[in-house]
């Protein structure tokens, strides 16, 4: 994930820049830069790929004087190099942007620049912002108006820093939906500005983050806050504790709600490095199987358990639409005991966001002493899955500190959605313009995800309130949300110990039908889709018989609030994307749920975080 920190004031910005960004270094990186404006305007960049050693022997070599900004930053667009690394800078060499996200619109907007006389020197999207604030500063717009309104044109969510060569003593930051956090650190006659509160700890603890859709327009004496539409804020400046749990849960009461909140983040890091928009494909560069072996395989058997295993049924189905492979999501403690066939042709993908679960780790081992060829997907490098399989593709979802699994769910269906394409890709199933659709669709995850956690705000603690008393809830889906209602009846058993159920809407007639009573409330995942009309049908049996529904639909359904009690938003989305972005009321449901009841969220009775034992 990449890191951002600035800083304005009566010290030497480089120093306290790189420093900044060595506390930024957990969220791994691959190349940094800095960029320092001296009292006479000069503009100068430094930057380097590699560690940040790197930098800092170019900083010593070539040392800058000034204020400024820095990053760190994992590959999205273009390779790792020094060329690629920011920051960037417009034509003129006077604009400079930091910047984390992906400008998903970036090649219309490039074709544009580029038509108008821009000339580019990487391969980034990040370099497009700065030649759109200069194009706004020609037209005689200040830097701060600049600056929004070239935000305006990007598509996806982003976290921006830039400044002018003209004024040294303005830094201009915002945030635009959750592709990672800003905050700005006060100070006294200096200000700071770092894309999260542990780079700013040390510093200061009086800081104001950026909500997304606002921005920072900071100088060494303060700073004003304005929405992106324009109008002027209260800056929401707050104290925060140096207790590095606190500090650790990012102003978050629980972990769980900090982790469910970073999943734009987290799916972001994610697809780093592993989209190509020209040729549009999924890059998965880890995975050492040729483009015959992969055309060889006659089977994909997922392996995983809990939460993870749902994910792995999102994973299945997904293989089977897009690469027309037969595939399924074993239950590994079941799979391991039933002598399965495996064979050559089998790619057994062991999924797990510890890679230390027994269950699934003895699956895996079973499938290799099969002839089956191993894929670990895991959010831990080094893992025991990791370090066992043929090959891993990591979840990149960053630490997960609450039991319940939450971003490293979302991040799991997110790795076998890329592994799909790249397998119908690789296979010949999808068309170059199919894949450049999934590709697509992929890019946006981010941002929905951004919107998905922004609607239904103060809804969740209103029905934690009226459903707590119930005696049991069912969750219903179908299609690839049928694993979302399975997943949403675990996380709210896990969390509130109130007993739940998920499965399959038309199964619930086949006997589960005999429990819908008031006090069994039943959750229906009832999406824009293919299944839509069959949702409906469920929810209408249920209705019959006097039951209780809280439908997830889709904003912007109108006609579904009708038939129903209650409802919880997900933004509309490609079908591919749907069980990611369910993912997120039915996670918000069960935190509400369980807060509501007092309960310990991010360590519930009974449960640890790798179960290492069978
Ligand atoms: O580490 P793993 O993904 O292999 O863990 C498997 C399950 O124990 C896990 O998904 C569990 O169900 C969740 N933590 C529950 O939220």
């Amino acid at each position: 994930m990449c890191g951002i920190f600035g800083y304005l004031g009566y010290q030497d910005a480089a120093p306290l820049v790189l420093a900044g960004l060595e506390r930024l270094a957990y969220r791994g990186y691959d190349s940094a830069g800095v960029a320092v404006i001296d009292r006479a305007g000069h503009l100068e960049v430094r930057k380097s790929a590699g560690k940040l050693a790197n930098l800092t022997t170019l900083l010593e070599r070539e040392p800058l004087s000034g204020s400024g900004l820095g990053h760190t930053r994992w590959a999205t667009h273009g390779a790792p190099t020094d060329a690629n690394a920011h920051p960037h800078l417009d034509g003129t060499g006077e604009v400079v942007v930091v910047h984390n996200g992906i400008v998903e619109n970036y090649i219309e907007l490039k074709a544009r620049l580029t038509a108008e006389g821009h000339e580019f020197s990487s391969a980034t999207d990040t370099e497009v912002i700065p030649h759109l604030i200069q194009e706004l500063l020609a037209q005689g717009h200040t830097l701060a108006e600049a600056v929004r309104l070239a935000a305006a044109e990007l598509r996806g969510a982003h976290a921006i820093a830039c400044m002018h060569a003209g004024s040294p003593d303005t830094l201009v930051a915002l945030r635009i939906g959750n592709a990672g956090g800003v905050s700005v650190g006060f100070g006294s006659g200096e200000m700071f500005v770092a894309s999260d509160l542990p780079a700013l700890l040390p510093l200061t603890t009086s800081v104001a983050p950026l909500a997304p859709g606002e921005m920072a327009v900071v100088t060494p004496e303060g700073c004003e806050m304005l929405t992106l539409d324009g109008r002027r804020i209260d800056t929401a400046r707050q104290t925060v504790t140096m207790n590095p749990v606190a500090a650790a849960k990012g102003g978050h009461r629980h972990f769980m709600l900090k982790e469910i909140m970073e999943q734009p983040e987290s799916a972001m890091s994610c697809l780093r490095g592993r989209l190509a928009f020209t040729p549009p494909s999924a890059v998965l560069g880890e995975l050492p199987f040729t483009s015959e072996e992969l055309r060889s395989l006659s089977r994909v058997v997922f392996l995983g358990m809990g939460t993870t295993q749902y994910a792995t049924r999102v994973g299945a189905r997904m293989t089977e639409l897009l690469a027309r492979l037969p595939a399924s999501a074993e239950d590994a403690s079941e799979y391991r005991y039933r002598e399965p066939v495996v064979d050559e042709a089998t790619l057994a993908v062991g999924v797990s966001q510890s890679g230390e679960t027994a269950d699934t780790l003895e699956a895996m081992h079973l499938a290799a002493d099969g002839g089956a060829r191993t894929l670990a997907i895991t959010n831990v490098a080094g893992s025991q899955a990791d370090r066992g399989a043929d090959a891993t593709l990591l979840m990149h979802a960053g630490p997960e500190i609450g039991v319940a699994s939450t971003k490293t769910f979302v991040n799991s269906m997110l790795v076998m959605y890329l592994l799909a394409t790249h397998l119908g890709h690789a296979r010949g199933a999808l068309t170059d313009d199919a894949a450049a659709g999934h590709v697509d669709a992929a890019a946006r995850l981010p941002a929905l995800l951004g919107e998905a956690l922004e609607l239904n705000r103060g809804v969740y603690e209103r029905l934690a309130a009226a459903y707590v008393k119930a005696r049991r809830f069912l969750f219903l889906g179908r299609g690839l949300l049928d694993p979302i209602a399975r997943e949403g009846a675990l996380k709210l058993k896990e969390i509130s110990y109130i007993h739940a159920e998920g499965m399959a809407a038309a199964e619930m007639k086949h006997g589960p039908i005999a429990l819908i009573d008031r006090e069994t409330p039943v959750v229906a995942l009832v999406l824009r889709d293919a299944l839509y009309e069959k949702m409906l049908g469920n929810i209408s049996e249920v209705k019959a018989r006097g039951g209780v529904v809280i439908a997830i639909a889709t904003a912007g359904d109108d006609s579904i609030a009708a038939q129903v009690d209650d409802v919880l938003w997900v933004p509309p989305c490609p079908p591919m994307l749907a069980p990611m972005l369910a993912a997120v009321p039915v996670q918000l449901f069960a935190y509400h749920t369980a807060v509501h009841l007092g309960n310990d969220v991010d360590q519930p009775r009974n449960l640890a975080k790798s179960v290492t034992v069978e």
